[in-house]
């Protein structure tokens, strides 16, 4: 059994929720997955179920070359008890995100999801299927047509609805990154089983609930 969430923030369009669903089915073809979808304004209502998965998958559309607002709020409320008792780590990380623009600074916004991860002490999954369109022969029907590796990239017009927009490679590049990082965290689950860390106890998250903020903690 391997545990995924997937907490994402969509606001404009609902396009970054649509990939979010892909990256959903992507993991949930992984046997014994147990997979979850949340969006950020769920997140109060679900902290144990974050703090017991063995990979949290992030989602943002890309907002001014940056995560959304309301992503980075959830990031900033794990910089209390969950980054000072490490209680994320060697949980797996990933992320995607969505914009308009063929680029759109989604690189940015990727980036500042790995940073995010890092200081959790997480371990980054990347995009792994091979980049495409970088020919005459390709074409936007690639897998990864956008060709990054960081996490799934996808681009949306902004003139189309959710449900056709971003297309359909890229939301089969979400579900294979889903699959990935399922799988890669399955195997570690079974590694960690054979071969546990013996420097430390692992945090035991069975029951936590909202962690602490900074201001909480700090008085
Ligand atoms: C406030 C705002 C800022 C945006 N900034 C960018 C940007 O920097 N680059 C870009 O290519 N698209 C940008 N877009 C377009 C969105 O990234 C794109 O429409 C995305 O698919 C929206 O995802 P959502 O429907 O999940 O919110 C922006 C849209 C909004 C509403």
């Amino acid at each position: 059994m391997v545990k995924i969430s997937i907490v994402y923030d969509s606001n404009f369009k609902g396009q970054t929720a649509a990939l979010a669903e892909c990256v959903a089915e992507g993991a949930r073809t992984v046997e014994g997955a147990e997979v979850h979808v949340l969006h950020v304004d769920d997140v109060d209502d679900n902290w144990s179920t974050l703090h017991t998965s063995d990979a949290l998958i992030f989602g943002s559309p890309t907002y001014i070359g940056s995560v959304s607002g309301k992503f980075k709020l959830f990031a900033e409320k794990l910089a209390g008890e969950v980054w000072l008792k490490r209680m994320w780590k060697n949980k797996f990380a990933a992320g995607f995100t969505v914009s308009a623009g063929q680029s759109g600074d989604k690189m940015n916004c990727l980036t500042q999801m790995i940073v995010f991860a890092s200081q959790m002490a997480m371990i980054w999954v990347p995009q792994h299927a091979l980049g495409g369109k970088y020919s005459t022969a390709g074409s936007d029907k690639d897998i990864n047509r956008l060709a990054g590796y960081l996490g799934a990239m996808a681009q949306a017009n902004i003139d189309e609805p959710a449900d056709i927009a971003p297309p359909e490679s890229d939301r089969e590049t979400a579900r294979m990154h889903g699959r990935h990082v399922t799988q890669v965290a399955a195997q570690f689950i079974v590694g960690q089983t054979t071969l546990p860390f013996q420097e430390e106890t692992p945090f035991d998250a069975e029951g936590e609930g909202r962690p602490l903020t900074l201001p909480e903690l700090s008085g």
